[in-house]
């Protein structure tokens, strides 16, 4: 008979594994983002185990090796066994991938190739050597591990793997993220805590976590990294610290990642000592030369510069009397050399200037058309604005025909509620993309302009200003991850939709249960109406807190800049409300080509969701409802809150469908949503009220608190700052 102890220790073994067993699904804290590769259930598995029984990848680069690494770890997490390791298929059901000049294999299969460019790849389901393959083929190696992700993607959501035939090239050439960080660690505008990048630690530790960034990044395609803030500081481009760049440029590398940096236009008059940034002049244009090729020494392969200019304080070329393209260009001519891109950023504007501030982007750069060197790109923010709820695309869209037009899209919601609101940008992006600038006709979509496609440029791009921080779960929140995932989903295609997209991100990240799937799709396409509606609904624009634009504040008119001031852009009084940028006002409408300046410009044409963009109407105008302005107004805000708590609603029943740490965090943030939503809604109604006097329509409830509650909330410890 055993010892009376060791009986005691079995049986204490036996409960922690019974105890384990009934554990519920582990919680997740969010960190492996839709790359969790959690196991299928075993009759799901069964069909995919047949096409993964062996991997002939020879892992001699560095990029094939993170290829090979990532299908390893992907298929043993979802099926449960890795592929055996193999020089050939000897069995159905291998996966054979690489490069004609990698695999003997691949190049005995003459595969047609040549539309695939250096990042595309295919997927087939091919027989080799008499056996069932999978074959994934690409002319460079970042193909191959992009091929892999998208097998991947497949097994993740669900998709057979039978008779596969895709060919896939991303449309636009730079798929980048800005990085609005600082050298000390904050980020501007950022909601997700500090700067991922440790610059204090760099070069000599490296952070774990900066391979798992440049995993994340490629699975969607991101090529690109634009690692310090606009805002820039020109210490970046100090030696110790571009030695700092140098480490990061080498974990992104293997993963097709490129690293730019934001260029300070003074940078020779603070590191250099000279006593002029003149693009013109001799000295800083050798300056610039210099410091391009200390770069390149370091990293060969830097993509380039982003560049604000002349625009909210920072220094550039028209301090000097020069214009944006003699300032591009002299940077542009340093980088040459050595393949780089300067990417000038087209967001100016002046208080000084007393035009409209939604047309002085256009104003300023639509003459520079031709002027640039073939190694720029003006990168152009989605409206003409900044980043609001909703704003009509910019004007330049389409208007300088010989500049290659980039994309900025902000993935960080400086305007939508920062980390806490639901809103889904997939929903924005797309709708920017299909508009019609119709500069040559009908279908001249904005899509068309940035993928190079209406004009005729190789030269292609897509920025999106990051959401990404030190939190755990990347983004401060599990849906603000799907606006990363989505925005470069977009750049690879700008013709995806929004709603496949959250499908694919909602299965891979959450869950593969379809109650999930439906119902989480369902709000995040939902979300970015809902939050148009209870703060800026009818196309007001920039009606939050100056500073720190958190929440309403849509009656300030302090501030040092008008520009600045919500009351510039609403205009209302107790007749009316609206920006005329008809043609009887500011006369922005004529910044588009006909068709649309027509449709914008004209009370009658104009969508309801630009109404107040464009046109200054009284309270009592009769929109296409029947109803009066006013009242479509208020029903617009309480849409908004009544969305949300639909929203709320939906994800409390998925309870217990999902992991409880994710589930509580994302519930939480809902609430939070919930009554910012109603707090938007009341202030703002509480002070339209203040102006019109007018009663409240039938059957709307009273905001909650006077005006003067709203007005004397305050936010100073508000973060993004
Ligand atoms: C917005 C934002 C700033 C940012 C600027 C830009 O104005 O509030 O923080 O610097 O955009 O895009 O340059």
């Amino acid at each position: 008979m055993r010892h009376p102890a060791l009986r005691g220790l079995t049986l204490a073994l036996l409960l922690g594994v019974a105890l384990l067993l009934m554990r519920p699904a582990q919680a997740e804290d969010g960190y492996e983002l839709w790359l969790r590769y959690l196991p299928l259930p075993a009759a799901q598995a069964v069909p995919y185990r047949q096409h993964a029984t062996q991997l002939v990848l020879d892992a001699g680069t560095p990029t094939r090796a993170a290829a090979r690494a990532e299908l390893l770890r992907g298929l043993t997490g979802l099926l449960g066994a890795a592929p055996a390791a193999a020089d050939r298929a000897t069995i159905d059901g291998a996966i054979i991938a690489g490069t004609p000049a990698s695999s003997p294999l691949i190049a005995a299969l003459n595969l047609d190739l040549r539309d695939l460019g250096p990042e595309g790849f295919l997927i087939r389901s091919l027989s080799v050597e008499g056996h069932r393959t999978t074959v994934i083929a690409a002319n460079a190696d970042i193909g191959v591990l992009y091929g892999v992700f998208r097998l991947l993607q497949r097994v993740q959501t669900g998709q057979p793997l039978q008779q596969l035939n895709l060919r896939d090239a991303p449309r636009e050439k730079l798929r980048v993220l800005n990085h609005w960080d600082n050298l000390d660690g904050h980020v501007e505008r950022g909601y997700a805590g500090d700067s991922i990048w440790d610059w204090w630690k760099l070069p000599d530790y490296l952070d774990p976590r900066y391979t798992d960034y440049a995993r994340a990044n490629a699975s969607i395609g991101i090529n690109g990294a634009v690692l310090n803030n606009v805002n820039a500081n020109a210490t970046i481009l100090r030696h110790e610290y571009l030695l700092k760049v140098a480490a990061l440029a080498g974990v992104l590398r293997p993963y097709g990642m490129r690293v730019y940096l934001s260029a300070r236009f003074s940078a020779p008059m603070e590191l250099g000592k000279l006593n002029t940034a003149d693009p013109l002049d001799p000295a800083v244009r050798a300056w610039w030369h210099d410091k391009a090729d200390e770069i390149y020494k370091l990293v060969p392969d830097f993509g380039g510069f982003l560049v604000k200019a002349n625009s909210e304080g920072q220094p550039g070329p028209q301090d000097y009397h020069r214009s944006h393209a003699d300032g591009a260009n002299m940077l542009a001519e340093a980088l040459a050399p050595h393949g780089g891109v300067v990417m000038w950023r087209a967001f100016v504007y002046s208080n000084e200037n007393p035009d409209d501030r939604a047309k002085q982007a256009y104003t300023e750069f639509k003459p520079l058309d031709g002027q640039f060197r073939g190694n720029v790109l003006l990168q152009v923010k989605n409206g003409p604005i900044d980043f609001q709820p909703r704003e009509p695309f910019s004007p330049l869209f389409g208007a300088m025909p010989k500049t290659p037009l980039m994309m900025e899209f902000q993935i960080t919601k400086e305007y939508l509620g920062f980390a806490t609101h639901l809103v889904y940008l997939g929903a924005l992006y797309e709708e920017v993309l299909r508009a019609d600038t119709y500069v040559r006709g009908q279908g001249s979509t904005v899509a068309k302009v940035i993928d190079g496609e209406l004009d005729g440029h190789a030269l292609t791009g897509m920025a999106g200003v990051a959401n990404i921080g030190s939190d755990r779960d990347w983004c401060g929140s599990t849906f603000n991850q799907a606006n990363w995932y989505a925005f470069g989903r977009l750049a690879w295609n700008p013709a995806e939709s929004a709603r496949d997209i959250a499908a694919d991100w909602a299965r891979m990240t959450l869950s593969r249960d379809e109650v999930v799937v439906k119902t989480v799709v369902d709000m995040m396409m939902a979300s970015r109406e809902a939050v148009v509606d209870y703060m800026t609904p009818l196309g007001l624009h920039h009606l939050m807190g100056t500073g720190h634009h958190y929440g309403p504040m849509p009656w300030d008119a302090s501030g040092a800049r008008a520009d600045w001031r919500p009351v510039y852009y609403h205009r209302a009084d107790g007749k009316g409300i609206g920006f005329d940028r008809s043609r009887s006002g500011s006369n922005a409408v004529a910044q588009y080509a006909a068709p649309v300046a027509a449709q914008f410009g004209d009370l009658k044409q104009v969508p309801d969701a630009y109404l107040l963009w464009f046109h200054h109407v009284p309270w009592d105008y009769r929109m296409r409802s029947g109803h009066t302005l006013w009242e479509d107004l208020v029903a617009h805000y309480t849409r908004g809150v009544d969305e949300v708590k639909q929203l709320r609603a939906a994800w409390s029943g998925l309870q217990g469908r999902i992991d409880a740490q994710r589930y509580a965090k994302s519930a939480s943030f809902l609430l939070i949503q919930q009554n910012e939503a109603q707090w938007w809604r009341d202030a703002s109604i509480a002070y339209w009220q203040s102006l019109n006097g007018l009663p409240l329509p039938a059957g709307q409830t009273p905001p909650a608190h006077s005006l003067d509650y709203y007005k004397a909330l305050e936010f100073p410890h508000a973060p993004g700052r």
